[in-house]
Order: structure tokens, then C-alpha cells, then sequence
């Protein structure tokens, strides 16, 4: 490893390297005034809203907020790290980067000397593949599982023969030592060095700069061990790396979405047939750094498990390591796969679309969580839901303080009927309200959660117990705007006319009921002069917790359960004026209620719908 990089120079370098220029460079920019504009590459948009300043040599995205300086922009674009952003910084200002003394700096030579070793090994494989005469059964085994040569070949993938030397004679100049620490030659306890792949088709593993850092290597029949990893070595750690990462990268300049799959060839035959953004671990199971490291260059991680039993369990071990490093704009799904097949065998047989139409299928994170807690329980049991309630909070008590978090437990307070309250202080955890009155943390966000709170009829006279329904369909509301129109009228009505003038909700109601075909990015953009508009940003932006169908019904259900609680506020009302002797008109108003109710009953059938009383009442 090496010393550190001193900050004085960092700072020297962020003076000399004029962010437009390069940020000029990879994104297409528009002068405004001072300013420069263009398509933000960091989220996908229509509209410009990424703006560039000289003078403060600093960029901002009005829209997904991101913003930072030119080192900022080179990691996030060109997904670098720190130090090798300073490094591509310092390339650009045409000076080296000098290392503060304490550690050896030759180590840093030392690992230049091994990414060189790496490369030229994998050129010697690369040359095997092509021309070494034992390739032949290689390249048909490659041929007969439906590998191209153009995939071999924009993957490195080669061949290393099945003596014990080739290598090492081929890289003669290197030495022995360095073979050996590169993890490309073995030392016998005899003292004897050899080459450790023989005979195995080989797959360069290549850090997100390209360069090779390890191998894996294939056996060509069903031996075992089927693969061989190159050890760890000063530059290739094995739970970090991620194969097929650079590649994906270099293959789709914006990444949405990345897709977690078990294994080299899987990643290779997805790439062939059209889906370039999937990446395997190296044979270890999915960690939390891995989840890091893809969330910084996707929002979206979709995970592939296989159908079965042990595929499900992976899963849930997936849930509860991202659970923790799960927060708004990051969305993680599953997706499960039909017993007995692999990405590698879909692809080849069903071909890109249907195999997209798999991943737009893929079932997200949370929705997954609540499903498999509330497997066995019937949610019409009062004992089952309280379980439920048990059994989901410390899972929810992982995520992170914040909106998905809120939306989590208005799920669980749907699921389960208990009011949100309850919820929060069983799980022990503050909620934003409490929170609020004890810090100083109220930003303008929290105030209009709050006023929005106080706006729920039947919370009037207890603000301090908020009801976040109105927040969570709002949310909901915002990223399908269509759902207006799916309400029944008699509820439509309602949130037109009987929520309070000055609420949030109230205000996207009716500007949708009049504007039916906004879709979010327009709605949102003319809500822009709103006072919370950055809550709005913020509720449209946090990822659904649900899947469409899910969050339809939510939507209904919740929007349902708003009106039967205005209604029940205000019949209590009514019947307390009647009780002080009221007049006709008051039991007029208790009447067509009542009478409303019964027919709404009545239309219901039988069975009525689900808890939906009960449901009304406990607001
Ligand atoms: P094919 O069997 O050729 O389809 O390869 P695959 O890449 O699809 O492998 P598979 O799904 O069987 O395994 C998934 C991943 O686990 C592989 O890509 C390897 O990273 C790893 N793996 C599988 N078998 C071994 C093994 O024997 N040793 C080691 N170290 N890793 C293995
Ligand atoms: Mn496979």
C-alpha cells in the first residue's frame, strides 16, 4: 500500500483542473449566463436540470440533487475511486502524485509491477485460447454452451494450457517471486514453482479500471473443483471485487439497474444476448460491501436466485444484510428463478426480452420481506397480526432513519391494523414527531409532514398522534398519478372536498382531477412553487415498497379508509349535538350518513371487505 496523498496538494490540483473542462468533456453542456447546463448524468432526464459553475468550480443537479466538485464528478462518472480519482485528476494537470512518507513507496511500485504481470498473463491466455493446440477442446466446450468468439473476446477470456511452465517460460523476464505473488505461479513445499492454472478456461476478473486483478479458471469436464480463483494478493481482494462490473460499465454509460447473478458464465451469456448490466460475485456470498459498491453505480440492484428452497433462503440472507444500507433512491429486488434453470440457460434459450421481462417482474426487497412474515399467518387474527407486528419490526429497526423506514411501518400499520404509534414505540424507535419536539432537527420537510399529520379529520384533536396515511398515499399518488382516476367517486369526491384547504394531499388531487395526464416529473414540476416541494421530490423519488398491483390496492384501500374516518369523526360529532338536543338538520346529517354507509355496505356484499371497519375505527 502507499503513504498517503498530501491534502495540500488535492487542493492545488482541484485550483489548476477547471471542472468544465472536464465535465465539458463527457457531458454535453449549454452556456446560461454564468452557468453551463446539460442533461444530468447521474439520473435519467429530459430536461437539463445539471448546471456547471466556473466560478465556483462546482456542479448541481436541481433535480436528484447531486453536486460535488470535479473530483466528486470524476468518482461518481467514472465510478473511481478516491485515490485513483486524484491520480486521473492529477493526469489531466499532467503531474504526479506525491505520497506523504511513512509507508514505503516502492509498494506502490510493487503493485504497478503486479497490474503489469496480470496484463501480460492475461495476453498469454488470451494467445493460448487462439492458437495453442490443446485450445481445441476449449473452444469447442466455449462453442457448444453457445459462447461467441465475440464475447470471449470483449470478456479476455482464455485458455491455459496443461503443463506445468507455460506460463511462467512465457513471462520468463517476470521471475519467480512475482509470479508467485501475483498468485499466478504456486511454490511447491519443496521449493519447486509451477503454474497454477492448467488446462482451465481462463476469465480475466478485472478491477473498475479495467485492469486485471485476479483470474478464475474453468475446468473443461465436470471435475471438481469446477473453478480456481486466483488467492488474494495486494491487489485483488476477493470479497470486493465484482465480476463483470467493468464490463457493464464500459457497456452501459448510465447504469439504472445492475443484476446480481451467481457466476462468471451467467454474466458472459447475459452480455451476449443483450443484457449487459449483469454481475456475478466471485463465488462468495453477497455482502454488505458488495451491495455498497453496486448501489454507487446503479440505484437499482436486482438479485437472481434460483426457485427452490435454498434459493429462497439466499434471498432472505440478501434482505437482511441490504436492510441496513437500504435508504431512499436505493431499490433492491428479487428475482426467482424456474427450478433447474440459471440466467445462463434462460438467456440462451428465451433471449433478452423475455429475460428483461423476468427482471421487470422482480419483486422488491420489502414487498419480499412482508410477504415471507406474513406466510402462515391469516391476517384476519388479531393473535396473527400482533405476530406479524413481532416478527417485522426488528427487520424494519435495521433500515435507516428516513422515509423508507416511515414507509415500512406505514405498511406494517396497514398489514397489521395497529396504529402507527404503537408500532413505534414497541420497535423502540423514536417517531419523527417525538423526535422533532426533542431535537432541533425540523427541517422544512418534517414541518409539512406535520401539518400534514394535524390535516387527518379524526387526528384533529390529538396532533401529537400522527396518522402518516395521507403522507404514505400521497407518496404512493405521486408516482401513479393514475390511480386518481381508479377511485370510486364517492372517495375521489372526498379527497377533493373533504380534506382541509391547505393540505398537501388536497392540493395533487386537484391538480390531477384537472389535469388528469400528468405523469410524476410533471406533476412535480408544476408543483415547484409548492412550500414542501421537497418533500414531494422526496416522496416520489423513495422507492415503492410494494410491487403495482400491491400498491394499487394500498392506494384504494388506504384512500377508503381516509373517507370512513372522516365520516366516523364526523358522525360522533353529529351524535354528540344530537345528544345535547341538536336540531332537525343534525339528525338529518346523521341520517344520510348512516344511510350512505348502508348502501356502501350493502354494495360490498356479504362479507364486506376485509377489517375495513375496524380499520376505520382504530384511526
Ligand atoms: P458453469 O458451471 O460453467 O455454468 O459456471 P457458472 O459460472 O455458472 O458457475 P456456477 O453457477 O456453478 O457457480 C457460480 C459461481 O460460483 C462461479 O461462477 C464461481 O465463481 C463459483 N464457483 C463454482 N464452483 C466453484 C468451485 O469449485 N470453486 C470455487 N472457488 N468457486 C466456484
Ligand atoms: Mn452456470
Amino acid at each position: 500500500m502507499s503513504g498517503r496523498i498530501p491534502q495540500s496538494f488535492i487542493n492545488d490540483l482541484l485550483e489548476r483542473v477547471d471542472i468544465l473542462e472536464v465535465v465539458d468533456a463527457r457531458v454535453k453542456l449549454k452556456r446560461t449566463g454564468k452557468n453551463y447546463v446539460g442533461l444530468c448524468p447521474f439520473h435519467n432526464e429530459k430536461t437539463g436540470s445539471f448546471s456547471v459553475s466556473p466560478d465556483k468550480q462546482f456542479y448541481y443537479c436541481f433535480s436528484c440533487k447531486a453536486s460535488g466538485t470535479v473530483l466528486t464528478f470524476l468518482m461518481e462518472y467514472e465510478g473511481l475511486d478516491f485515490v485513483t480519482a486524484v491520480e486521473s485528476l492529477a493526469s489531466i494537470a499532467g503531474v504526479a502524485v506525491p505520497r506523504e512518507a511513512g509507508k514505503a513507496p516502492h509498494a506502490d511500485k510493487g503493485e504497478q509491477n503486479l497490474y503489469q504481470v496480470m496484463e501480460r498473463a492475461a495476453l498469454y491466455y488470451q494467445q493460448m485460447l487462439k492458437n495453442h493446440e490443446e485450445a481445441v477442446n476449449a473452444v469447442d466446450y466455449l462453442k457448444n454452451r453457445g459462447l461467441t468468439g465475440l464475447s470471449a473476446r470483449d470478456f479476455g477470456m482464455g485458455f491455459a494450457p496443461s503443463g506445468w511452465s507455460g506460463l511462467s517460460s512465457a513471462l520468463k523476464d517476470v521471475g519467480e517471486a512475482d509470479l508467485v505473488s501475483a498468485g499466478l505461479a504456486v511454490k511447491s513445499e519443496k521449493g519447486r514453482v509451477y503454474d497454477r492454472f492448467r488446462n482451465r478456461i481462463m476469465f480475466p476478473i478485472r478491477d473498475l479500471r479495467g485492469r486485471v486483478v485476479a483470474f478464475g479458471g474453468r475446468v473443461l469436464a465436470d471435475e471438481q473443483p469446477k473453478y480456481m480463483n486466483s488467492p488474494e494478493t495486494p491487489i485483488f481482494h476477493k470479497s470486493r471485487e465484482l465480476y463483470g462490473l467493468y464490463e457493464a460499465r464500459r457497456a452501459v454509460r448510465r447504469l439504472d439497474s445492475l443484476l446480481l447473478v451467481e457466476g462468471y458464465m451467467d454474466v458472459i451469456a447475459l452480455a451476449q444476448h443483450g443484457v449487459p448490466n449483469a454481475v456475478a460475485t466471485l463465488g462468495t456470498a453477497t455482502s454488505e460491501e458488495h451491495l455498497t459498491k453496486l448501489y454507487r453505480y446503479a440505484s437499482e440492484v436486482v438479485c437472481c436466485f434460483d426457485g427452490d428452497k435454498p434459493g429462497r433462503d439466499a434471498a432472505w440472507k440478501t434482505l437482511e444484510l441490504a436492510l441496513p444500507v437500504l435508504s431512499e433512491g436505493r431499490q433492491l429486488k428479487f428475482m426467482f428463478l424456474p427450478e433447474g434453470d440459471d440466467p445462463d440457460s434462460l438467456a440462451h434459450k428465451e433471449g433478452k426480452d423475455h429475460f428483461q421481462h423476468r427482471v421487470a417482474e422482480a419483486m422488491p426487497c420489502i414487498e419480499y420481506m412482508f410477504r415471507r412474515l406474513t406466510e402462515q399467518l391469516d391476517l384476519d387474527l388479531i393473535d396473527d397480526r400482533a405476530r406479524l407486528g413481532e416478527r417485522a419490526i426488528p427487520y424494519i429497526k435495521l433500515v435507516p432513519e428516513g422515509l423508507l423506514r416511515q414507509l415500512m411501518m406505514n405498511r406494517l400499520s396497514m398489514l397489521t391494523l395497529l396504529p402507527q404509534d404503537a408500532l413505534y414505540a414497541s420497535a423502540g424507535i423514536a417517531t419523527q414527531t417525538n423526535r422533532q419536539s426533542s431535537s432541533h432537527e425540523s427541517g422544512p420537510d418534517m414541518r409539512a409532514d406535520n401539518r400534514y399529520e394535524a390535516n387527518n379529520p379524526t387526528d384533529a384533536s390529538q396532533k401529537t398522534r400522527p396518522s402518516r396515511i395521507s403522507k404514505y398515499l400521497l407518496g404512493i399518488l405521486l408516482k401513479h398519478p393514475e390511480y386518481l382516476g381508479a377511485l370510486d367517486d364517492e372517495v375521489r369526491t372526498y379527497l377533493l372536498n373533504g380534506l382541509p384547504e391547505d393540505s398537501l394531499f388536497r392540493t395533487v388531487v386537484h391538480l390531477l382531477d384537472s389535469h388528469p395526464d400528468l405523469d410524476t416529473a410533471t406533476l412535480l414540476a408544476a408543483l415547484s412553487g409548492e412550500r414542501y416541494h421537497a418533500l414531494l421530490v422526496e416522496l416520489a423519488q423513495a422507492p415503492a415498497v410494494l410491487d403495482e398491483k400491491g400498491l394499487k390496492a394500498d392506494f384504494l384501500a388506504g384512500a377508503e379508509k381516509l373517507r370512513k374516518g372522516a365520516d366516523n369523526a364526523r358522525r360522533k360529532l353529529l351524535i354528540q349535538e344530537i345528544k345535547k338536543g341538536g336540531s332537525a338538520d343534525h339528525l338529518a346529517a346523521f341520517w344520510a350518513l348512516k344511510q350512505g354507509k348502508m348502501a356502501r355496505d350493502a354494495d360490498e356484499g356479504p362479507q364486506g371487505r376485509k377489517g375495513e371497519t375496524e380499520q376505520a375505527e382504530g384511526e
